[in-house]
C-alpha cells in the first residue's frame, strides 16, 4: 500500500474536527481502519503520569526530583470522562483495555475507574502496575470487574530491583502484590521485565526460576528508546533471541502461537509442562505491522504510536459538551490519517539520535 503524509500529527484538534463534518459524514461507528489497514482494537489508558517508583529507563530521578511539574489535577479525566472515551472508542471496533500510568493505583479513585470501564459490555479488561500497593488493593479491583494483571518486576534481587526502581520499590511489597492478585483470582497474572545489559540481565534466570510452575506468565522486554530522557543506547538492549537461548539452555522452551493476532509478546511454553513465557522484541523484531493499539494519557491526549510527538487533546472538547458523533467523527478520522510504524523504521535509520520532541512514555501509557 502507498504511503501517505502524517497529516494528522500536524494539525490541531480544531482542523481535525473541521475536516469531519466537511470530508464525509464520519459519525456512523463500526470497524475504522488506518493507512495501512490495521484495525483499531486495543486502546491503552494512563490515568495518571506520576509513579512512586524512578526505574532510570522511564523516570529518570535527576529528571523527576521533588520539584517536578507534573499534570495538575483538574487536567485529570474523570473516572466519567474516562469511560465515556472508551466507550467511544468501543464504537470503533475497541475490544481490549489497559489501564495504566504512571502508576495507577496511586490514583485514589482507581477502584471506580475499574468498575466503570467494567460497565462497558464485553471488553479484555486488564491493568499495568508497578505492585508495590497492590496487596491492599487487589480485592477492590477484582471486585469491581478486573479480570488480569499485569506487575512490572524488573528483578527478584534486591539490590538490582532498588536500582531499577530509582531507589524506591521494595522487592517484598511487590511479592505481597503478585501473591495478593493470585489469592483473589485475578488471572493470568502477567510479569514485565524490561531487561538491560549489565543492569538486571544477570538475574533473570532467577527470575524464572522463581516463577516457573506458579501460573503466573514473566515477559522479558527489550529496553527501548522510548522518550527522551532515558539516555538509551542500543548496545544496552539484550535482544530477546539472546535471553530466549539462555532460557531453552536450562528449561527447554517450545514456541506457542499467540492468543490473538497483533499480540505483543512472542510466546513459548516449557517442555516440561511448567508452564508460559514471553518475549516482547519491540527493538530487534519491530511488531508495528499488527500495533492495533491507540493510547489515552491522564489529561485527555490521545495518541496513535507509542513514540508519537504530538496527540490531540479531547478534554476540553468533553468538558464543553461535544456529542459523541463529533467525538467519533474525530476518532475516525485520526485513525484513517495514521500512518506510525516507528519501531519498524528505527531499524531502519542510520541515525540514532533520539528526536526531542516525543512524549514521555510514563505521560501516554506504557
Ligand atoms: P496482553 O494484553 O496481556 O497481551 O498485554 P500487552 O503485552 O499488550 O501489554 P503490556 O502492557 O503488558 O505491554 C508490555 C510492554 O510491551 C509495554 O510495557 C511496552 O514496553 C511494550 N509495548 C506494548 N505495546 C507496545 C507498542 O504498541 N509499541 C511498542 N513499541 N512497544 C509496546
Ligand atoms: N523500555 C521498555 N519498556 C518500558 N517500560 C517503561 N519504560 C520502558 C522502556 N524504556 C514499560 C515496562 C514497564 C511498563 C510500565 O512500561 O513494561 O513494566
Ligand atoms: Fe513508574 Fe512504570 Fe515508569 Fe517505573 S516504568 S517509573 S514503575 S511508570
Ligand atoms: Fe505501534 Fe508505534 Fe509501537 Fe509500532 S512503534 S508497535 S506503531 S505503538
Amino acid at each position: 500500500m502507498a504511503r501517505r503524509e502524517n497529516r494528522t500529527y500536524l494539525m490541531g484538534w480544531s482542523s481535525i474536527f473541521e475536516m469531519n463534518s466537511s470530508v464525509t459524514q464520519l459519525t456512523a461507528s463500526g470497524d475504522v481502519k488506518d493507512t495501512w489497514n490495521r484495525p483499531l482494537r486495543d486502546l491503552r489508558i494512563s490515568v495518571i503520569d506520576r509513579c512512586n517508583y524512578r526505574c532510570p529507563y522511564c523516570m529518570p530521578d535527576e529528571v523527576y526530583g521533588d520539584g517536578y511539574e507534573f499534570l495538575p489535577r483538574r487536567h485529570w479525566l474523570t473516572p466519567g470522562e474516562i469511560k465515556r472515551v472508551a466507550g467511544l472508542f468501543m464504537q470503533l471496533g475497541v475490544t481490549k483495555l489497559r489501564v495504566t500510568g504512571g502508576e495507577p493505583l496511586l490514583r485514589r479513585d482507581i477502584v471506580e475507574i475499574v468498575s466503570g470501564l467494567n460497565e462497558l459490555p464485553g471488553l479484555d479488561l486488564a491493568l499495568t502496575t508497578n505492585g508495590a500497593l497492590l496487596a491492599g488493593l487487589a480485592g477492590e479491583l477484582k471486585a469491581a470487574g478486573l479480570k488480569r494483571i499485569t506487575i512490572s518486576l524488573d528483578s527478584l534481587d534486591d539490590a538490582v530491583f532498588k536500582q531499577m526502581s530509582g531507589e524506591k520499590g521494595n522487592i517484598a511489597n511487590v511479592l505481597k502484590g503478585v501473591e495478593a492478585a493470585r489469592i483473589v483470582g485475578l488471572s493470568p497474572i502477567k510479569l514485565n521485565v524490561v531487561v538491560q545489559k549489565s543492569k538486571n540481565d544477570h538475574t533473570v534466570l532467577d527470575l524464572v526460576d522463581h516463577f516457573r510452575g506458579s501460573g503466573a506468565i514473566v515477559r522479558f522486554i527489550e529496553y527501548m528508546d522510548v522518550g527522551t530522557l532515558n539516555g538509551w543506547r542500543l548496545d544496552e538492549v539484550v535482544t530477546s533471541k539472546v535471553l530466549m537461548e539462555q532460557i531453552d539452555e536450562r528449561w527447554s522452551l517450545k514456541p506457542v502461537e499467540p492468543n490473538y493476532r497483533g499480540e505483543v509478546a512472542q510466546r513459548y511454553v516449557f517442555e516440561d509442562g511448567q508452564g508460559e513465557i514471553g518475549f516482547i522484541s519491540s527493538v530487534s523484531e519491530p511488531f508495528c505491522g499488527d500495533c492495533h493499539r491507540a493510547r489515552l494519557s491522564a489529561d485527555g491526549t490521545i495518541y496513535t504510536c507509542l513514540f508519537a510527538k504530538q496527540g490531540i487533546c479531547v478534554r476540553e472538547q468533553l468538558r464543553a459538551g461535544a456529542s459523541d458523533a463529533d467525538l467519533i467523527g474525530l476518532l475516525q478520522n485520526l485513525w484513517r490519517h495514521r500512518t506510525d510504524r516507528y519501531s519498524e523504521q528505527r531499524g531502519k535509520e542510520t541515525t540514532k539520535k533520539v528526536s526531542k520532541s516525543r512524549i514521555e512514555m510514563y505521560r501516554m501509557g506504557g
